[in-house]
């Protein structure tokens, strides 16, 4: 009984856990702005390889990605129309 509790327990508050991770376009909007407008990088249209060396640049000036971040923001960059 306890263990059932447990699962329904941890399956009602799973969206409050995952909540807390940023959303690329969270981490674009919130990280991005710390140097440069956003408007700047939504005005951009870059390849996955452009955006790659952009992001790389980025990261010498003081920007602040880990690995999996920086592949959401180069993935949720790439598709922007
Ligand atoms: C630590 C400061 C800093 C942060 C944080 C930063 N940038 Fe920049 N960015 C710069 C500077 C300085 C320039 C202008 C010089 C240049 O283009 O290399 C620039 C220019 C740009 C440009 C225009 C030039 C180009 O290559 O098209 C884009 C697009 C851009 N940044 C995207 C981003 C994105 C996307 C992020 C967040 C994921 C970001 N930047 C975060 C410092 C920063």
């Amino acid at each position: 009984m306890t263990k059932i509790l447990l699962i329904v327990f941890s399956l009602l508050f799973s969206p409050y856990i995952y909540a807390e991770t940023e959303s690329a376009e969270q981490i674009v909007k919130n990280r991005c702005s710390a140097c440069h407008s956003v408007s700047i990088v939504y005005k951009a249209r870059k390849t996955k390889d452009e955006w790659t060396m952009t992001i790389e640049r980025m990261i010498s000036y003081g920007l602040r990605l880990n690995e999996k971040e920086k592949e959401e923001v180069i993935e949720y960059l790439k598709d922007l129309k």
